[in-house]
C-alpha cells in the first residue's frame, strides 16, 4: 500500500527547506506527499517557537487532525522543528496523539525512527547532531524541482539575543563544507532553479576553514544555469567588507539586502544583546549605497521590548524613515521560555499595540511609495508558478515583491520583462513584454 505524508510546515524559511529535505529522505522508505489531510497515513507539523502564538497553533493543528480523523484509522503524527527541540517531553505530555518527536538536528534519523516505530511506543530524538545531518542529506538527492531553491548552508547561532530561542532550538553554529552545499548547488541547477536563496539562521557568519559567505555566493554564480543569488538571515556584525563588495562584483547577487536590526535605539540594542550599535548599521547601510546606489534594505524589528520608552521607539521610527525599509518585518516582543529576556517586566500591551500599528503603517508607506515608483516601468520578474486560481502568473522582482501577471505557463521558470501596469502595497500586476533575452542551458 502506498503511504501517503502530509506534511505541514511552520516558521521560516529553514523549517521549508527541512520539510522539502525530510520528504527528499521518507520518499526512500516509500512515502508519497499528498495535499488532501483526510488521506494521508502519515501527519508531518513541522513547528516553529520563535513567539508564544507559534506553539498555540502546533496544539491547534494537531486538535484539527484529530478531529477529520476521529471515525479514521489514527495517521502516524510526528512533530518537527523548533518546538518539537524545545518542548520535547513537555509535548508528549500534553497531546498523547502524537507519536514521534524529532528535533532539528536529527532528521537524518527520520527513516529509521518511523521504521522503529511500531516496536517502541514513543519515541524523541532531539539530539544535536548537525554534522551528521547534513552528510545523510548530502547524499540524498535535493528535489526542489522548483525555479527559486533554499539551500541551507548554516544552521544553529552563538549570538544569545537576550528575546531568543534560536540558539536553543537549533543549537550551535555550524557552516556546512564548501563543496558538500556547492554541490547541492550544481544539482539544483541542473534540474532548473534559476534563483539559489542561502539560508543559516546566521547566514553571514558563514566560514567553512576561512571560506565565507562570499566565496559561495562567487562560486554559485559560475553556474550559467543560476541567474539570482540571495541569501538570509544576517546579522550586522557578520556583515564584513568582503561581502559589502560581492555588491560590487557580483551579477547574480540581487539588490535586496534583508539585515535585521530589530531597534533604532542603542539603548534597546543594548538589553536585546545585540551587539552593535546603530552607528555601525548606518555605516554599512552607507558602505552598501556607495558600492551600488540601486540596493534597498528590509529588517525585521520587535516592538515593546523591555524597557522600549517613547524615546527609543521614536528612534526605531527616525531609522525607518532614514533608510526606507521595504518587504519587512514587525513583531511585537514575545517572552519565549529559557531566554535572559524571559522574566523582564513587560510594557503595558496597548502602548505595545499602538507603537507596532506606527511602525506598519511606516513601513507601508514606504513599500507603497516604492510599488507606486515602478508603475509604467519594466522590471525583471523570476516566474515562480500559477496564482492559486490558475488564472495568472506569480512571480518576483529582484526586490523580492510579489508580482502577478498575464500569461501562458510556458513562462514558468524564466526570467521575463514585465511592464508594471498597477501596484498596492504588497503587490506589483503587470504584464510580460517581451521574454527576458538571456541564454539559458
Ligand atoms: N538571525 C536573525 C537576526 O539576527 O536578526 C533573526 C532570526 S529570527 C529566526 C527572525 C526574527 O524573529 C528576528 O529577527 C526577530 O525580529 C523575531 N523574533 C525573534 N525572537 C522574538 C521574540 N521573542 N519576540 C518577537 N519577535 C522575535
Ligand atoms: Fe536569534 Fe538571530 Fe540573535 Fe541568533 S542572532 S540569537 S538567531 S536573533
Ligand atoms: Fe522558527 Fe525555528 Fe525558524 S524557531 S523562525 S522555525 S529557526
Amino acid at each position: 500500500m502506498v503511504q501517503k505524508i502530509f506534511i505541514k510546515t511552520f516558521g521560516c524559511q529553514m523549517n521549508e527547506y527541512d520539510s522539502n529535505r525530510i520528504y527528499d529522505s521518507v520518499k526512500k522508505i516509500g512515502f508519497v506527499k499528498t495535499n488532501k489531510y483526510e488521506e494521508a497515513n502519515c501527519y508531518l507539523l513541522n513547528t516553529c517557537h520563535i513567539r508564544d502564538k507559534a506553539k498555540e497553533k502546533v496544539y491547534h493543528e494537531i486538535g484539527r487532525v484529530k478531529k477529520i480523523f476521529r471515525s479514521k484509522k489514527k495517521p502516524l503524527v510526528i512533530v518537527t522543528g523548533c518546538v518539537a527541540q524545545a518542548e520535547n517531553q513537555e509535548i508528549l505530555k500534553r497531546e498523547p496523539y502524537i507519536d514521534l518527536i524529532i528535533g532539528p538536528q536529527s532528521y537524518h534519523k527520520i527513516n529509521n525512527v518511523i521504521l522503529n516505530h511500531c516496536k517502541k511506543k514513543k519515541v524523541l530524538e532531539t539530539e544535536f547532531d548537525a554534522v551528521s545531518k547534513f552528510e545523510y542529506l548530502s547524499r540524498i538527492k535535493n528535489d526542489s524541482g522548483k525555479s527559486s531553491s533554499f539551500l541551507t548552508i548554516q544552521e544553529g547561532c552563538d549570538k544569545f539575543c537576550h528575546f531568543c530561542v534560536v540558539p536553543f532550538t537549533r543549537g550551535p553554529e555550524y557552516s556546512r563544507p564548501f563543496s558538500q552545499i556547492i554541490d547541492e548547488a550544481k544539482n539544483l541547477a541542473s534540474q532548473g532553479s534559476k534563483e539559489i536563496i542561502l539560508l543559516g539562521q546566521n547566514v553571514n557568519a558563514y566560514n567553512d576553514k576561512g571560506l565565507k559567505l562570499s566565496d559561495l555566493i562567487f562560486e554559485i554564480e559560475n553556474f550559467k544555469e543560476i541567474e539570482r543569488i540571495r541569501y538570509t538571515t544576517s546579522h550586522p556584525k557578520d556583515m564584513t567588507d568582503d561581502l559589502i563588495n560581492v555588491y560590487k562584483n557580483s551579477k547574480k547577487i540581487m539588490p535586496l539586502v534583508h539585515l535585521p536590526v530589530q531597534s533604532g535605539s542603542n539603548k534597546i540594542l543594548k538589553l536585546m544583546n545585540r551587539k552593535h550599535k546603530i552607528k555601525e548599521y548606518l555605516n554599512i547601510y552607507e558602505k552598501l549605497k556607495k558600492v551600488n546606489r540601486n540596493i534597498e534594505f528590509s529588517s525585521d524589528f520587535i516592538i515593546g521590548y523591555p524597557g522600549e520608552n517613547e524615546e527609543d521607539f521614536n528612534d526605531t521610527l527616525n531609522l525607518i524613515k532614514r533608510i526606507k525599509f521595504i518587504n519587512s518585518f514587525s513583531f511585537l516582543f514575545s517572552a519565549r521560555p529559557g531566554t535572559v529576556a524571559e522574566n523582564l517586566k513587560l510594557i503595558n500591551r496597548d502602548t505595545c499595540l499602538k507603537r507596532l500599528k506606527k511602525v506598519q503603517e511606516c513601513l507601508a508607506e514606504h513599500q507603497l511609495k516604492k510599488n507606486k515608483s515602478l508603475e509604467n516601468k519594466v522590471i525583471k520578474v523570476l516566474v515562480e508558478n500559477q496564482t492559486k486560481d490558475k488564472l495568472n502568473l506569480f512571480g518576483r522582482s529582484e526586490y523580492l515583491t510579489s508580482v502577478i501577471l498575464d500569461g501562458n505557463i510556458k513562462y514558468i521558470g524564466q526570467i521575463v520583462n514585465v511592464q508594471i501596469l498597477r501596484s498596492n502595497r504588497n503587490t506589483l500586476f503587470g504584464k510580460i513584454i517581451k521574454k527576458f533575452d538571456k541564454k539559458v542551458a
